[in-house]
């Protein structure tokens, strides 16, 4: 890599806000590129609308955010984003391939695409995730991992540079989520690509990300998973005393006696209601503060 290659990802002093309230408070770090960050934090830490801000969906408040070396922009083709709500599923009979090439250019919606160049790039992005026989099944018969496949690939469309991957775990079993988990991996490192992959549990992630970014109490931690996921960090970070204890290379970060991840995880609803809660995301999120 040459030294003069802009960074994926530098973020100098931002401060995001959202209702007048300090998401993120003077934050920096930088995201080197192909780097593959796990984003953690607990519900409401921040880790979606920091995604948003990547792309320019919400201003910063104050500080500056480069991607690639340059300013923030509206719809970035060097970005692909897998949204935490995943609306375009709605449509359950679309075909495979009809719903990868949804998510291009252009596209009229539940129609194949007219133009030759969108049509070989989705043929592209379907062998690239292995997706080629789900191609011509309908989303409806499909497992939510199969599903969360043809999600990424709806993500590689024009070939960008840094993915954003907001929960693809979410809903999925372990044997599920080690499969979506491995098939980012491999992409990533076949396309040289940088990915923030955001997840409420760090132990199917361990092996397999370079860095940890911890978001909470609107603060940002980015290091290597021994950095980052220690008691001092991470009590900073929730504002209240944490244990760290690793078992059998496994790590579990406790509040007290309960384990922060189970607590998390409680009242996550599956992706096949989301659709429905498109305009009240976040109400089930009973026991926050
Ligand atoms: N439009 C908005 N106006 C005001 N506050 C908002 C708005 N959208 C989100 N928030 C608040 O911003 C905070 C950060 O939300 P965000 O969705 O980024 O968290 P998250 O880390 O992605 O959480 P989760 O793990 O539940 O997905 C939350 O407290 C949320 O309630
Ligand atoms: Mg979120």
């Amino acid at each position: 890599m040459s030294r003069t290659e802009p960074a994926a990802l530098e973020i100098d002093r931002v401060t995001l806000e959202l209702g007048g309230r300090a998401i993120l408070n003077d934050a920096s770090f930088t995201v080197r590129n192909g780097e593959f960050i796990g984003v953690l934090g607990p519900n409401g830490a921040g880790k979606t609308t920091l995604m948003r801000a990547l792309l320019g969906l919400l201003p910063a408040a104050s500080g500056s955010i480069r991607v690639h070396g340059e300013a923030v922009v509206r719809g970035n083709p060097s970005i692909g984003y897998m949204p935490q709500i995943r609306s375009g599923l709605a449509n359950r009979r679309v075909l495979g391939r009809d719903f990868v090439a949804m998510a291009a250019n252009g596209h009229r919606w539940g129609l194949p695409p007219r133009n030759a160049s969108v049509r070989h790039d989705v043929e592209r992005v379907l062998e690239l995730v292995g997706a080629q026989q789900l191609a011509t099944r309908p989303l409806s018969e499909l497992s939510g991992g199969e599903r969360q496949c043809l999600l990424l690939a709806q993500c590689l469309l024009g070939n960008p540079h840094l993915l954003l991957l907001d929960e693809p775990l979410i809903s999925l079993d372990p044997r599920h989520q080690t499969g979506v988990i491995e098939l980012v991996r491999r992409v990533q490192r076949e396309l040289h690509i940088t990915v923030l992959f955001s997840a409420h549990e760090l132990n199917p992630l361990l092996n397999l990300l370079d860095r940890v970014l911890y978001l909470g109490n609107g603060r940002a931690a980015l290091g290597t998973v021994d950095e980052v996921i220690s008691k001092p960090v991470l009590s900073k970070l929730y504002g209240s005393p944490i244990d760290v204890m690793r078992v059998n290379g496994r790590i579990f970060v406790m509040s007290g006696d309960v384990e922060i991840d189970k607590l998390d995880h409680a009242h996550e609803e599956g992706d096949e209601h989301a659709h429905e809660h498109e305009h009240d995301h976040g109400h089930h999120h009973s026991h926050e503060k």
